[in-house]
């Protein structure tokens, strides 16, 4: 018989379509967590692409319990207070190298397939556009290498067939996972991400057990299919709803 853990596990997940989506879903999720947390003391974290302008749209129009740390912007920054007023320094510093946001624009400025997403989108270590699916892997290979003729070696990363993220080498949501779970002290099997798309993939890149959702994205289906390990869970039910499924199955719930 499988027996939940009764210690401390460090849960981490996307928004858009992860965690949020499945309403009544949520609800059942977000009490399970909740009383985790408080009698284990397990820290509860999201990790979205949505810069903190949007991701306080969100957080008004759907009942998400409180985060012990928030990370925005596909791991850009990262906030540990409540009212997420300061994102943290340190890890500011780990992105600024190898990192310089005019260069890197100007380069990408020269392919007319990629358009600016809106300004809330921008920050200065994230540079995102729209990019169209049919010539996404072309462009992707080309401007890659035009960035690496100047010496830039950077992270583009392309999500839900649509959206194109130029991220510092040091960041990403699964880097940013990394630096907490040594923060925190957390072991990888003692740590749980879930996500659903491009974006996401770095963070099942690790050691942590990893939950993707059964409406994921093709791209992180694709993905998963060329990389299926023991660590990595494809459940059966989509958003929350498959969070818990997932919790269950690696038997942390
Ligand atoms: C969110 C962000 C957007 C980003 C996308 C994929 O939608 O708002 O800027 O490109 O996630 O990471
Ligand atoms: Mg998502």
């Amino acid at each position: 018989m499988r027996v939940p853990i009764m210690r401390p596990f460090l849960f981490v997940t996307d928004l858009d379509n992860t965690l949020v989506g499945d309403d009544a879903a949520l609800l059942k999720l977000n009490q399970q967590l909740a009383s985790h947390r408080q009698q284990y003391s397990s820290k509860i974290v999201y990790a979205t692409g949505r810069s903190l302008y949007l991701y306080r749209l969100l957080a008004e129009a759907k009942s998400l319990i409180p985060p012990d740390a928030l990370i925005t912007s596909v791991g850009t920054e990262m906030y540990f207070d409540r009212d997420h007023k300061q994102h943290d320094p340190e890890w500011a510093n780990i992105l600024s190298q190898g990192w310089n946001r005019q260069e890197i624009t100007a380069i990408a400025s020269q392919f007319s397939e990629l358009q600016s997403q809106p300004k809330s989108e921008q920050n200065p270590f994230k540079i995102s556009y729209y990019l169209a699916q049919a010539v996404a892997k072309q462009t992707i290979a080309s401007l890659t290498s035009a960035l690496s003729e100047k010496g830039y070696d950077i992270k583009l990363i392309y999500s839900a067939g649509q959206d194109l993220d130029l991220l510092p080498k040091n960041g990403d949501k699964g880097l940013a996972v990394q630096f907490l779970r040594q923060k925190w002290d957390f072991s990888a099997s003692t740590t749980i991400v879930c996500g659903d798309s491009g974006n996401d993939i770095s963070m099942f890149k690790g050691q942590e057990k990893g939950l993707i959702v059964s409406n994921a994205k093709d791209e992180l289906l694709q993905w998963y299919e060329a990389n299926k390990n023991d660590s990595l869970y494809l459940a059966q039910s989509a958003c929350a709803g498959g969070i818990l499924e997932g919790l269950k199955h690696f038997d942390f719930l």
